[in-house]
């Protein structure tokens, strides 16, 4: 590529910036001290900064519209909104308005339909009965899970510290050993590590369940995918350290360190490490299901999609594998959003929605018959849009203007489910309801309340908000991603961990009364200080961040002048508030989760629950 000497001479002033600050590091930036002084990278680092500029800026061949879509918006440069993203930000609002108008068409012509079934049992069905090695086996990773969740939450914390105190930590220099890409990486990639953890271990715990026996070697399984999972914990943490800290040599940054790529940072070995994890879970259920399959009288449908479901989350995780270390970023933008998107968008979405009818039938609150069809369409409709929705994800990464159109047409569709989960929210409160004993479980469906509500809100609404082509185009990036994110990934899934944990510690000890205050304390203190986290703090700067990019541009909403003003600073200082809320409601939650570990039922319990036993 031949270029002007005008931009020779800017790539060259950009250098030594550039160079400076990845040099001497830079508090504005949260960058430390030498988190990149070698000229010979320093120089690679800046090419690659000009070539995305110049990808944004320089239209396709024949083409009136630049390789990114024009994005990001920069009048100076020409950079202005495609004809595409506002034609194709109405079709879409239309197609979710279709949407709704369609579903609430359907919902009324069927009818109430079957909310509670009939034949409730008199009593807990679970209690009384023995819990398989390989379901006792699943504690220890719920206590994985609880020390996950905490670590995730300092680690959050630390990350927002940096970004108003660039360096340090209340006047310590704490960058110099644990600079901002370390906490920030470890804070979303624990994330998805303690919610995995969850929910491999509920589909573990439920396995027996399913066929009705355990199958031999089951625990052995457990205990083995439980060692493989800690090796692919801190063996990835630990890489990611050694790669930011330059204690890595040569390439193997790629195999052990750090990716660079959000969610999926960790190191290829890791990544590679953790699908073979997965590929054991979906072994370790499928050895269940298949055989329950046969069975007669067994809620069919249910474990058909439930199998479904898992097979989706583990081999999904597979294009995790499809680039290398020298792939296009397109190409790996595109394949990582295959595991993302699809991951929460499609698979966490249908088991989410499976493995909560599992367990109302499992207590006979449900007929399985009928949830499973409920699950059936609610999964058919977030496929339909989520598969082809990814593309939301690749307006802009070079892609052909298809992806624009089918991306938002197919993602709005995404929506109209979420915006309906108040429906199943009200049935399971009812649920919840219909004998006396399921009061001991109102925590537990208050959590999968709490995931329908985050659905609607941090998924449904948040999610639509940044989602259009032309909302997205001026959005992407800013704080309001943050907002969609923290509602969304821990919104629903994460409370769904927090929910489907209750639920198998519950049901290894149903004898055990509840201490309610404890749980009333923590589910309403991680949820207020979401909420408060959200709309103090994350919303309001996202939503000036917006003004200021589309009345200035885009670089001006991430620019530290706009960032370090006073109003942004006490804006991000008040996401505090939040913050320590739901931290507070999080010891609180891991407490009483320990104490549901470690408790024993009191004598008069364990008597009655054999009795019971002994005449059921
Ligand atoms: C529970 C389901 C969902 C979860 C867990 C989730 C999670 C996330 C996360 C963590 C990100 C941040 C990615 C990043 O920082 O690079 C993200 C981005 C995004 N999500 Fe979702 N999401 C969900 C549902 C949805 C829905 C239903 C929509 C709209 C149809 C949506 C639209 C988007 C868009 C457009 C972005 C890109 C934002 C950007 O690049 O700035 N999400 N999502
Ligand atoms: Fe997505």
């Amino acid at each position: 590529m031949t270029i002007e000497p005008v931009r020779a001479r800017a790539f060259e002033d950009n250098l030594k910036h550039y160079s400076q600050i990845f040099t001497d590091g830079s508090a504005d930036y949260a960058i430390q001290r030498n988190a990149q002084s070698d000229p010979a990278k320093l120089r690679q680092l800046s090419s690659f900064f000009f070539w995305t500029s110049w990808a944004s800026a320089t239209n396709r061949p024949n083409n009136t519209i630049s390789y990114t879509s024009n994005f990001p918006s920069e009048p100076l440069v020409g950079n202005v909104p495609t004809s595409s993203a506002i034609v194709w930000t109405g079709v879409s609002v239309i197609m979710l308005l279709a949407g709704i108008g369609w579903m609430v068409w359907y919902y009324a012509q069927k009818g109430e339909g079957e909310i509670v079934s009939t034949e409730v049992p008199q009593s807990d069905p679970l209690i009384g009965a023995k819990m398989s090695p390989s379901q006792k086996a699943t504690v220890k990773y719920f206590l994985v899970v609880t020390l996950l969740f905490l670590l995730q939450i300092v680690m959050g914390m630390l990350t927002a510290h940096y970004g108003v105190e660039g360096k340090g930590f209340y006047g310590i220099p704490l960058a110099d050993y644990l600079p901002y890409v370390v906490t920030r990486t470890w804070h979303t990639q624990l994330g998805i590590f303690w919610i995995a953890t969850a929910w491999l271990a509920a589909g573990l715990f439920i396995a027996p369940f399913i066929c009705g026996y355990e199958p031999k070697y089951q625990k052995l399984g457990v205990d083995a995918l439980f060692v493989a999972l800690l090796v692919v914990v801190l063996g990835s943490m630990g890489g990611q350290w050694m790669s930011v800290m330059h204690r890595l040599p040569g390439n193997s940054w790629f195999w052990f360190g750090h990716q660079g790529y959000e969610y999926v940072d960790l190191g290829r070995v890791w990544q590679a490490g953790l699908f073979v994890g997965l590929l054991l879970w979906l072994f370790l259920i499928a050895r269940t299901a298949i055989p329950a399959l046969k069975q007669k009288g067994a809620a069919r449908s249910l474990i058909v999609l439930y199998f479904l479901s898992t097979t989706g989350i583990a081999l999904f995780y597979s294009p995790g594998l499809f680039w290398g270390m020298r792939s296009h970023i397109s190409v790996v933008e595109y394949w990582r959003w295959w595991v993302v998107h699809l991951w929460v968008e499609g698979y966490f979405e249908v088991f989410a929605t499976v493995v909560i009818a599992f367990l109302f039938a499992k207590l006979g609150v449900i007929r399985g018959e009928s949830a499973a069809q409920a699950a059936l369409l609610s999964g058919a409709i977030y496929l339909t849009g989520g598969i082809i929705g990814t593309l939301h994800h690749l307006y802009f990464a070079g892609t052909p203007t298809v992806a624009l159109a089918f991306g938002s047409v197919f993602s709005a569709l995404e929506i109209v489910p979420l915006l309906l989960v108040g429906h199943e929210a009200v049935a399971n409160i009812r649920r919840s309801k219909a004998r006396p004993w399921l009061k001991q479980y109102k925590w537990i469906v208050y959590f999968f309340v709490a995931v329908a509500f985050w659905n609607l809100v941090g998924a449904g609404i948040f999610g639509f908000m940044i989602n259009p082509p032309i909302a997205l185009y001026y959005m992407q990036g800013l704080n309001t991603t943050a907002v969609h994110a923290h509602g969304a990934l821990y919104g629903v899934y994460g409370t769904l961990g927090l929910g489907l944990l209750l639920f198998c510690l519950r049901a290894m000890k149903p004898e055990i009364v509840w201490k309610d205050r404890t749980i009333w304390f923590a589910f309403w203190a991680i949820n207020i200080g979401l909420m408060l986290e959200i709309v103090l703090s994350l919303l309001p700067v996202g939503l000036m961040q917006t003004y200021r990019s589309v009345s200035v541009g885009y670089w001006s909403a991430r620019s530290p002048e706009f960032l370090q003003t006073d109003l942004m600073q006490t804006l991000r200082w008040l996401r505090m508030i939040g913050d320590s809320i739901f931290a507070l409601g999080a010891l609180a939650f891991v407490y009483f989760a320990l104490g549901l570990i470690w408790r024993r039922p009191e004598k008069k319990a364990r008597v009655a629950a054999r009795a019971a036993a002994e005449a059921a």
